[in-house]
């Protein structure tokens, strides 16, 4: 029998500190790229991959999110009465249907293991997806789904990963890896952002994961690791050997939206996929590049 992947977490709790003072009162998670917050691109991914439950793991300021996933009677009255059938269907895309959307808060951000560990009981004793917004992905076929696509031949934790330059290993886990037959790698271990020099491999994870209940048994156990965070990455790595780590190598591009470059970059190669402002945006980089 396949297990379905049914439900998604996504870890909001952080503090966002590197594009401060954005993020003084406002989530990192809503930062827009071109006109949707990262958090409804990480959404709208986990509903292309058959995502049927949403998981918020919220903190201080994150309401905003809350919000924006729920219905707005009153913007939405006041577009259907002006005629604004474009943005009537833009703001009413964005809201999840109630009982399918749960929250759940990190009362202090003490990782990214400790925040999905807070999501224990709304994920129960099932596989599930993990999606960190900071990442978003440029692909034909989402991320999540071709994870979900590879998943029931591979089972155990999947872990969408990319190759980097080794001079970047510090900002990733990195996964040993036991058998690389291309698109899938077998990891026999995986070590969250090592010293260039103590890299196992240039096989970087990005902010994509399907992970078995076991992860969970193992946050319940995990100290505090690398940053005095409780590391996801530590958790999975102690699986091994119960269930199997795979890295999916993912087709597309992917963007670290969680630094300002990243974010920066995003906002120019999404809108150059955008017909309406393709042609605008062109003719400001152009004039931008003239005047370097
Ligand atoms: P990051 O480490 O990129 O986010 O975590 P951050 O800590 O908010 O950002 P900086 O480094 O201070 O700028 C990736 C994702 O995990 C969430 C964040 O909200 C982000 O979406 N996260 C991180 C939590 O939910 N809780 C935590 O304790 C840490």
């Amino acid at each position: 029998m396949t297990v379905r992947i049914r439900k998604a977490v996504f870890p909001v709790a952080g503090l966002g500190t590197r594009f401060l003072p954005a993020t003084k009162a406002m989530p990192k998670e809503m930062l827009t790229v071109v006109d949707k917050p990262l958090i409804q691109y990480a959404v709208e991914e986990a509903q292309a991959a058959g995502i049927e439950h949403f998981i918020f793991v919220t903190g201080h300021n994150k309401t905003t999110i809350e919000d924006h996933f729920d219905a707005n009677t009153i913007l939405e009255s006041i577009l259907d009465r002006d005629g604004k059938d474009e943005l009537l269907r833009a703001v009413r895309e964005c809201t999840l249907d109630s009982g399918k959307i749960s929250y759940t808060r990190q009362s202090e951000p003490k990782g990214l293991g400790h925040a999905v560990w807070c999501a224990r009981d709304l994920i129960g004793d099932e596989p599930f997806a993990v999606l960190l917004p900071d990442d978003i992905f440029l692909c034909k076929t989402p991320c999540l789904k071709q994870m979900v696509d590879a998943y029931p031949s591979v089972g155990g934790n999947v872990v969408a990963v990319q190759e980097i330059p080794v001079e970047h290993s510090w900002r990733y886990g990195i996964l040993k890896i036991k058998n690389d037959s291309g698109k899938l790698i077998r990891a026999k271990g995986i070590v969250e952002k090592p010293a260039p020099d103590k890299a196992p491999s240039r096989i970087a994870v990005s902010g994509r994961y399907i992970l078995s209940p076991e992860v969970l048994k193992e946050l319940d156990k995990t100290e505090r690791g690398a940053k005095n965070e409780i590391q996801l990455t530590d958790a999975i790595a102690a699986t091994i050997g119960k269930v199997p780590l795979t890295g999916l190598r993912y087709e597309g591009r992917r963007f670290d939206c969680g630094t300002k470059i990243g974010f920066l970059t995003a906002n120019i190669e999404f809108a150059l996929h955008r017909p309406d402002l393709a042609g605008e945006l062109k003719k400001e980089l152009k004039r931008l590049q003239s005047e370097l």
